[in-house]
């Protein structure tokens, strides 16, 4: 008796420990600044997992998830507004040192701006508000952010 009791108030203390070592991050919309829920279980790889953990984009810099990010980046159709480079077209220019909303200087900026949208002329995902589910999941979005940065201008990496 006393030992299932001592034993379960330790695996509750455990998980406390463990969730709390998990610090997380907040993201905001970029239209309000209001919290933006994403399904937990969508952040189903290490990078995601570490993106949600610290803001960093575990992606920068790495080849392999780059080439990914291009790809994805022409089949959702970025490329259409925003040039194959990300150097601009009808959609503002995503390389320089400028951007019209100075939070996509970082890379969870950037990852807000995108899954949720704009107020001026950008949908979430680039098409308009879908079912939270559909379109882009936060690892490809990440790799889609490091085909962005690899093109900078300035050197942005946005994990600065
Ligand atoms: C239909 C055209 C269109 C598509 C498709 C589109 N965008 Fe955009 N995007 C825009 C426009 C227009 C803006 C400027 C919105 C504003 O000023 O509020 C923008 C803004 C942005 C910004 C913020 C730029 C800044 O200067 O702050 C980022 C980042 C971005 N888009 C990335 C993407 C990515 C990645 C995709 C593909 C998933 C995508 N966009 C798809 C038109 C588009």
């Amino acid at each position: 008796m006393l030992g299932n009791t001592f034993k379960s108030a330790l695996l509750v203390s455990l998980m406390a420990f463990a969730t709390g070592a998990m610090a997380e991050i907040t993201l905001s919309a970029t239209q309000d600044g209001s919290t933006i829920n994403i399904d937990k279980a969508l952040f189903d790889t290490d990078a995601s997992k570490e993106f949600l953990a610290t803001g960093k984009n575990p992606y920068i810099g790495n080849e392999e998830a780059i080439k990914k990010g291009k790809k994805i980046f022409n089949l959702y159709s970025c490329v259409a507004c925003h040039g194959g480079k990300g150097e601009g077209a009808v959609g503002p220019g995503l390389i320089g040192a400028n951007f019209r909303y100075a939070k996509n200087v970082t890379n969870k900026g950037m990852f807000e701006t995108i899954w949720h949208g704009t107020n001026g002329g950008m949908g979430a995902k680039g098409f308009g508000l879908m079912a939270p589910d559909d379109g882009i999941k936060p690892d490809e979005l990440l790799k889609v952010i490091a085909f962005i940065r690899s093109n900078s201008n300035v050197g942005t990496t946005g994990n600065e």
